[in-house]
């Protein structure tokens, strides 16, 4: 067996040198040491020898195993060596291909529109808070001093849910919200969608609102006009026109509303502010001491002032754009220029 055990090792290690690719060292090696190999073979002979044999025959068989193996492994790395010296040699990374363009992508403009607003009224010391677009009835309305069978309601068609459930129509529904839950100071800006039943160039069901309040001992409405301006003249320019004019809200008393010098013709007459000028920018006012009620503030003790923002409107403005729609159709050609 011994013998026998080498001259296969013999004819092994000339075959497998004789191999030159390593498709043909991989069958040699099936076919010496694989599972149904010659290897195997000679081990399942073993048994048939008598036991003072065995542990010789055993061992030497390992051996011759080892001995093969070790040769296959030789020679497939010497394979994988020369494999990898040629890709080095042949394989050229052409260094004056142009590079791969990554796509920047781009903030929508109602978003670039919502961060400015943001962050120029955190910078003037205002919280940020959220309230929810599936609203109660009460805090879109009710608590904001529109009883159900206030004719106010119909200057907002709305999507009702139920009689109380309703999607809100205006981000003032956070107001109470807030207030119910928090003790003056309060210095907040409400970001949010809201929602109405009106679809034209100049409205969209959906579509984006900032609200922005404060309340606390001594609030005036010389400070309403103080932050608006401030906050108007940083998102259009230090040299923007501004007025107010006495408006209407059930849930302000007085109100306004403000005006900017239309950005398109500087005052002249167009198109945009329909020759008058000025351009509608938000609705404002001194926050009704029935609201504050609502919510246990004691209206002899606090006042405050609150206004609200169409995002859109401000958006088409800022970047000259004349169909509202356009906002929605998320058209790629068209969100790319911002
Ligand atoms: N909620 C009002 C609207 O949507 C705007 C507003 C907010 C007016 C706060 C006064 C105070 O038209």
């Amino acid at each position: 067996m011994i013998e026998k055990l080498e001259n296969l090792l013999k004819e092994a290690s000339s075959e497998i040198s004789k191999a030159d690719s390593k498709e043909k060292v991989l069958l040699l090696k099936t076919r010496y040491v694989g599972r149904k190999g010659e290897i195997a073979s000679f081990l399942k002979d073993l048994g048939g020898l008598p036991a003072e044999e065995r542990k010789a025959a055993g061992e030497a068989i390992n051996r011759a195993k080892d001995a093969i193996e070790k040769e296959v492994e030789r020679l497939l790395a010497g394979f994988d060596e020369r494999e990898k010296a040629l890709l080095l040699k042949t394989d050229r990374v052409d260094v004056t291909l142009p590079g791969r363009r990554v796509p920047l992508g781009k903030r929508h403009p109602v978003t670039q529109v919502m961060d400015s607003v943001e962050a120029i009224f955190s910078g003037l010391g205002f919280d940020i808070a959220e309230g929810p677009e599936v609203e109660l009835d009460y805090y879109n309305f009710e608590a904001l001093n529109l009883p159900k069978d206030h004719p106010a309601r119909d200057m907002q068609d709305t999507f009702y849910i139920n009689e109380e459930v309703l999607l809100r129509t205006h981000t003032s529904a956070v107001q109470p919200r807030v207030m119910e839950r928090e003790r003056p100071p309060l210095r907040v800006i409400a970001p949010g969608t809201v929602y109405r039943r009106d679809s034209d160039i100049t409205h969209t069901p959906m579509f984006h609102q900032v609200e922005g309040f404060m309340v606390d001992k001594g609030v005036r409405f010389s400070d309403l006009k103080g932050i608006l301006t401030q906050f108007l003249h940083e998102l259009f320019g230090e040299n923007t026109g501004i007025r107010f004019r006495p408006s209407f809200f059930p849930f302000t008393e007085p109100s306004a509303e403000v005006d900017i010098r239309c950005v398109i013709c500087s005052g002249s007459g167009c198109r945009v502010c329909k020759g008058s000028g000025w351009l509608e920018i938000l609705g404002a006012g001194m926050i009704h001491p029935e609201v504050f009620r609502t919510v246990k503030y004691d209206p002899e003790e606090y006042t405050g002032f609150a206004f609200g923002l169409g995002i859109e409107r401000i958006a088409m403005l800022k970047f000259g754009i004349d169909d509202l729609r356009l906002f929605f159709e998320n058209d790629i050609r068209f969100l790319r220029q911002f």
